[in-house]
């Protein structure tokens, strides 16, 4: 693959992989993130290259935004918009929706803004299964109507629904991938994230938000810029939606508890707080079908448990006593 790309929340956990596989494939790469969650360090390696580079702003500057993009397209024009930038700190926009509608939905509104200014032609979406809701039964992408039940997930459902406006006016194809939970290396946030760090801090008791029993798709973040780079290359409807995940596997909370005090403090308490979700706008329990990304030539190979291993041992080595 060549070519150049934007890459928003390039900083970010699953940014900044997806910026080091781009850069792998021959791509160029224009990096755009506001270091509110992200981390420069994350960049470290996509720094050295010459083909990489970094602009620290906000999306939602869009003047700025506009500026920076229009002078690196006109240099190496840009045939993809990547477009990650989100408010991930699922609980701060439970405490204040105000975060994830300038985060998360105003972020994609200037993104596609940009599409259209510069007349980019296609565009690829980080969304979620926060967009479902509450269901029976496998998530299937072709079901609705979906009702979501956190703010996060209602600005990316309609995130989606302003991309797909925006393939009648403006842009040429869309790529709209719902993310399971993903883990590995780099993250900065989630579960197991939280773990590793409370165990740190308090190596005799762990406390986990809930009763345990939630019970969800992980996914490594490797297979998900696998799946992300394949559909990005072989899907070629105008419109793209998949969900991502791991083959037909969940993980309980209990499970991941009990594997993070195993590697980071064995013997350690685990105190649950209580209650069938951790918080509000938690869906407790989910699992995606991935027959339509199967068909389209992609399939996993971990299993959810044997993400959520891998990712332990990496969040503990990043994260040391
Ligand atoms: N991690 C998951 O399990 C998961 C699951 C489903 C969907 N997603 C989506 O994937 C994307 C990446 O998530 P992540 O886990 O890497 O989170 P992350 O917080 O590590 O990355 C998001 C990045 O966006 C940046 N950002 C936020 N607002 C910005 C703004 N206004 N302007 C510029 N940059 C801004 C942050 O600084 C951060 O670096 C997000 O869109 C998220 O909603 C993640």
């Amino acid at each position: 693959m060549s070519g150049a790309c934007i890459v928003t929340g390039a900083a970010g956990f699953i940014g900044s992989h997806l910026v080091d596989r781009l850069l792998a494939s021959g791509q160029r790469v224009v990096g755009v993130d506001n270091l509110s969650l992200g981390r420069r360090s994350h960049l470290a390696q996509a720094m050295r290259m010459a083909s990489f580079e970094f602009r620290e702003l906000d999306v939602n500057d869009y003047d700025k935004l506009l500026a920076t993009a229009r002078e690196s397209h006109a240099r190496h024009p840009i045939d993809t918009l990547w477009h990650l930038a989100a408010n991930s700190d699922i609980q701060a926009g439970a405490a204040r929706p105000e975060v994830d509608l300038r985060s998360t939905f105003l972020t994609t509104f200037h993104a596609l803004k940009l599409a259209h200014d510069l007349q980019i032609p296609h565009f690829a979406f980080a969304s979620t299964s926060a967009v479902y809701g509450v269901q029976k039964g496998l998530l299937t992408e072709d079901g609705g109507p979906w009702f979501p039940i956190s703010t996060y997930g209602a600005m990316k459902l309609a995130s989606e629904a302003t991309i797909t406006a925006s393939l009648e006016r403006h842009l040429r194809r869309a790529w709209i991938f719902r993310f399971p939970n993903v883990v590995g290396s780099r993250a900065t946030h989630g579960a197991l994230y939280d773990f590793i760090r409370k165990l740190r801090k308090n190596p005799s008791e762990l406390e986990v938000l809930g009763d345990g029993t939630q019970e969800k798709p992980y996914l490594h973040v490797s297979e998900l810029i696998d799946a992300m780079m394949h559909l990005r290359e072989r899907a070629q409807d105008r419109l793209n939606y998949h969900n991502i995940a791991p083959r037909d596997t969940v993980t309980t909370v209990r499970h991941m508890a009990e594997s993070a005090v195993r590697l980071a403090a064995p013997g350690a308490r685990i105190r649950y707080t209580g209650g069938d979700r951790g918080w509000v706008g938690d869906v407790p329990k989910f699992a995606y079908s991935i027959q339509k990304i199967e068909r389209a030539g992609w399939s996993p190979r971990m299993t959810s448990n044997e993400a959520v291993e891998r990712a332990l041992q990496e969040i503990a080595t990043e994260n040391p006593a």
